[in-house]
């Protein structure tokens, strides 16, 4: 098992949030922290998982704590994942192979997006197949079944289909930054660039980031207004059960849906016949008059939770957070700006910091209230009915 340790100098998320701003240029911070129009829905995500309260058993007989949790026939050494999230080596140069490796080490899921700019067969090779990959529709089925072809050639054990950008989300930091997608060069980004000087070094000796996995299917040498041509062109995010069946078909491993927000969707996904879905508003970033995403967690883990696997993510930020969710019934969580502020803030070392720092506090917060197994989370809820 990992040795788990961290640097004393970022004991919080927020500590790592507050480093990455200082070392990033404002464009790539602002796309990675915004959420959508006014940033209701991204404040509520995490405010409202933090008015789950728990309750301690002092008094209890208490052996041991395990955060080992069991998910689609493997043993994680947490509860928790590394979500996916697109255009990650803007931010810092390498970070979907700089999670990727921690994720492995650590034995936690890491779950690579199609947008990212890592490729399915190099991530595979870092987490030795092990790393799940999540798909954006693509608008023709020819691309979609090449891709899926890739990812079952590396044994990706994990398809997750994301249904919640049938629309790109309104994000006024990223139109004022020019940052759309994808990424525009304006005088005013070039200046934000030289004064983060060891992000340019790294990024310069790095080389500009690519779609790495979508590299095949793109032509050469497109300038900036026809990479988003092609973009548009190649993706129809919105998705349906017809679109969803054949996947279902064709992939012989596990599938989840990520991005389900309430009970008529979660029900859908069962009679598809899916083993898994994310509860998700995407971290705030596409409908801000959206629920927090606890809210329809509780629901659906309760009405649902013993038909499929109920997982969750946006707005988790700490220990605490998980302990809150998983005691709001969720079999597993994610988090994605979590990481991407570790690697921002500390580079190569970002991963391990932030996975480290968050189980220990998970492992802290077990001990604290007397839960030894991870299912026994629900148990602790003090019910709000
Ligand atoms: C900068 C950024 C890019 C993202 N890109 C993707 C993506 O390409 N595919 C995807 O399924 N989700 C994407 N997401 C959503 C995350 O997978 C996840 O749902 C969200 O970050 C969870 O909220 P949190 O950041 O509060 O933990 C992205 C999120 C962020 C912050």
């Amino acid at each position: 098992m990992k040795e788990i340790k961290f640097n004393s100098k970022y004991p919080s998320i927020e500590d790592l949030r507050e480093r990455a701003k200082k070392r990033i240029p404002k464009f790539a911070f602002e796309y990675l922290d915004g959420g959508c129009n006014e940033d209701v829905n991204l404040h509520k995500n995490t405010a409202e998982i933090r008015e789950v309260e728990l309750l301690p058993y002092y008094l209890s007989k208490h052996t041991a704590s395990t955060m080992k949790t069991e998910l689609f026939g493997h043993t994680y050494d947490a509860p928790f994942g590394i979500a996916p999230v697109g255009l990650q080596g803007l931010m810092w140069p390498n970070s979907p192979e700089i999670l990727a490796k921690a994720a492995f080490e650590h034995n936690v899921p890491f779950v690579l997006s199609t947008v990212t700019t890592s490729s399915i067969e190099r991530i595979a090779e870092i987490t030795e197949g092990q790393a799940w990959f999540q798909l954006y529709h693509p608008a023709e089925n020819k691309l979609r079944d090449d891709i899926l072809k890739r990812a079952e050639a590396v044994e990706c054990p994990v398809l997750v289909i994301l249904c919640d950008v049938p629309t790109f989300g309104f994000r006024p930091r990223d139109i004022r930054n020019g940052l759309a997608m994808p990424p525009k060069m304006s005088a005013k980004n070039i200046l934000q660039v030289l004064g983060k000087p060891n992000w340019a070094m790294q990024t310069l000796l790095h080389g500009q980031p690519n779609f790495e996995t979508l590299k095949p299917y793109m032509p050469k040498n497109l300038d900036l207004k026809q990479l988003g041509k092609f973009m548009d062109q190649t993706f129809s995010g919105r998705l349906n059960e017809e679109k969803i069946a054949p996947i279902r078909d064709m992939w012989k491993g596990k599938i989840v849906l990520k991005g389900v927000a309430n009970e008529a969707d979660a029900e859908k996904a069962i009679k598809l016949g899916l083993d898994g879905i994310i509860v998700s508003n995407h971290g705030g970033r596409q409908l801000d008059a959206g629920e927090s995403t606890i809210r329809p967690l509780t629901r659906i883990a309760k009405g649902y939770g013993d038909k499929i696997k109920v997982m969750m993510d946006s707005g988790l930020r700490s220990g605490p957070d998980i302990a809150r969710t998983l005691a709001s019934g969720a079999d597993f969580t994610f988090m994605g700006r979590s990481f991407m502020y570790g690697v921002s803030a500390m580079g190569s070392k970002g991963g391990d910091h932030t996975i480290s720092l968050l189980k220990i506090q998970l492992q802290q917060i077990m001990e604290q209230i007397c839960c030894e197994d991870v299912i026994d989370f629900p148990n602790h809820l003090i019910s709000k009915e």
